[in-house]
């Protein structure tokens, strides 16, 4: 029951606004986390989608009514809560409402997320649900900043966003992982990448960037592979790899600056080390070339040799020993794509760099210089079992005013689960796919 105040003049606010709001009356949508309490009083977690808070309702202070009902509450009800906001030193949030009144929205029975300890499986089959609470709450806003972060930077940058087909005919990053489909009478795969319609972009409007999911038919199940990611690709005409390196690593400790900035409190319910991330934005971050990075992994005992591609493990080693995200430069030819550029000094590397992190994330970005050289490239097309059908509008790229030109390709949720702190990637997007996981 509210005392001397009509309805109308109390203001309808967010949980994260209630600082804002100390001493005043006013209403909040929300759903109960959950609720413990005596006779005397009834203590709500309480959320809105933009924070929690604990809700305080006194049976003395509130009618019979709202006090009967503060009891019967159950988990993930909707309501209305009414009452003062008061500063709560108590909480992490600082912040709590004197619970004047309840207006309940939609009931909730049997919820099936307890606060009870769940297995990650049950939790995922119940993802829909789980949504709703703490941890992918904090980790999908993360995920949100770092998107509206991306379209700053590249904004700020002069590039314009281009839209790659998902449908496509080719399959650019080989052919052992693509997601075939009908398309009519043909056969279609579901995109890898947006880079070779990018590079048709960067060389109609300079510099370019894809934003979008690729999919990859991953069999191997690790805590790094989804099978529908999001990647961002930027294509930048009349750029060699060293200029392209210093863009990547701009980006990166720029998005990590934004989730400081933006994201205390989630980072917060994470528990990820501010002061670490933060040290992860001084640039520039070392460049060690495949080479080298053979030579220290030998000499710290791995059983590595020189043509091989990295493991989980090695990727590991080499980003924890500088502590910090690093680029291996200059991978060997044949564990790369076809579109790589040739070192003009060795016939056997590509100009290409993976940008490892540190902490065990893994690669976040790949990125390569483009060859130009139409017939090295038709060959390399060949090589590799591809259609001419498919590839010769992207061969037209390098007979109308081939330009030098490099791109990269970020993973959304590889840099989620980083910036996070997340040790499984499907934490880093709200539906995940893996091989054995298309629902909900
Ligand atoms: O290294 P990748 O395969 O590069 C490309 O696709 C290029 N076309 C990019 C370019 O130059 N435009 O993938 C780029 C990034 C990886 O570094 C990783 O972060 C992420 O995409 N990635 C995945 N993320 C989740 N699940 C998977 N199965 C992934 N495969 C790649």
């Amino acid at each position: 029951m509210l005392s001397n105040m009509s309805e109308a003049s109390i203001p309808t606010i967010k949980i994260i606004d209630a600082k804002n709001y100390v001493g005043q009356t006013v209403k909040i949508g929300v759903w109960l986390r959950q609720k413990r309490g005596s006779g005397k009083i009834a203590f709500l977690q309480l959320r809105d989608g933009t924070a929690f808070f604990q809700g305080v309702v006194v049976k003395a202070n509130v009618s019979p009514e709202v006090f009967e009902t503060a009891k019967e509450l159950k988990q993930e009800t909707s309501m209305y809560v009414t009452g003062e906001i008061h500063a709560d030193d108590r909480s992490s949030f600082g912040y709590e409402m004197a619970v004047q009144d309840i207006q309940v929205i939609g009931e909730s029975h049997d919820y099936p997320i307890t606060p009870k300890e769940h297995g990650t499986e049950f939790l995922f089959d119940e993802r829909h649900l789980y949504l709703r609470h703490l941890k992918p709450f904090a980790t999908l806003r993360i995920r949100n900043t770092l998107i509206a972060a991306t379209y700053e930077f590249f904004n700020n940058e002069g590039f314009i966003k281009l839209d790659a087909p998902l449908l496509t005919g080719s399959a650019p990053e080989g052919t052992t992982d693509l997601f075939e489909t009908d398309y009519f009478d043909h056969q279609a795969y579901l995109s890898q990448t947006g880079q070779l319609y990018a590079e048709a972009g960067a060389m109609a409007f300079g510099k370019v960037f894809t934003f979008g999911p690729a999919f990859r038919a991953e069999k191997s199940k690790t805590r790094r592979h989804l099978t529908e990611f999001w990647m961002i690709e930027p294509e930048m005409a009349f750029m060699h790899q060293d200029e392209s390196l210093e863009l990547q690593e701009r980006y990166v400790a720029f998005l990590i600056e934004k989730v400081l900035e933006r994201n205390d409190q989630e980072l917060d319910i994470l528990k990820r080390d501010k002061e670490l991330l933060r040290s992860y934005t001084k640039l520039p971050f070392p460049r060690v070339s495949y080479d080298d990075a053979i030579k220290l992994l030998q000499d710290n005992d791995f059983d590595v040799k020189w043509g091989v591609d990295f493991g989980s493990p090695e990727e590991t080693f080499l980003a924890n020993h500088f502590s910090k995200p690093v680029f291996i430069t200059n991978f060997p030819k044949a564990i790369k794509a076809f579109y790589m550029k040739r070192d003009p000094k060795r016939d056997d590397i590509v100009i290409s760099a993976d940008l490892l992190a540190p902490e065990g994330y893994g690669e976040i970005i790949g990125g390569s210089e483009r060859d130009t050289d139409y017939d090295y490239l038709k060959s390399r097309i060949e090589e590799q079992g591809l259609s001419m059908d498919d590839y010769g509008w992207y061969l037209d790229l390098r007979k109308y005013g081939s330009v030098p030109h490099s791109g990269f390709g970020l993973g959304l949720e590889r840099m989620v689960t980083f910036v996070t702190g997340e040790d499984h990637i499907r934490e880093a997007i709200p539906f995940p796919r893996m091989t054995h996981r298309l629902r909900p």
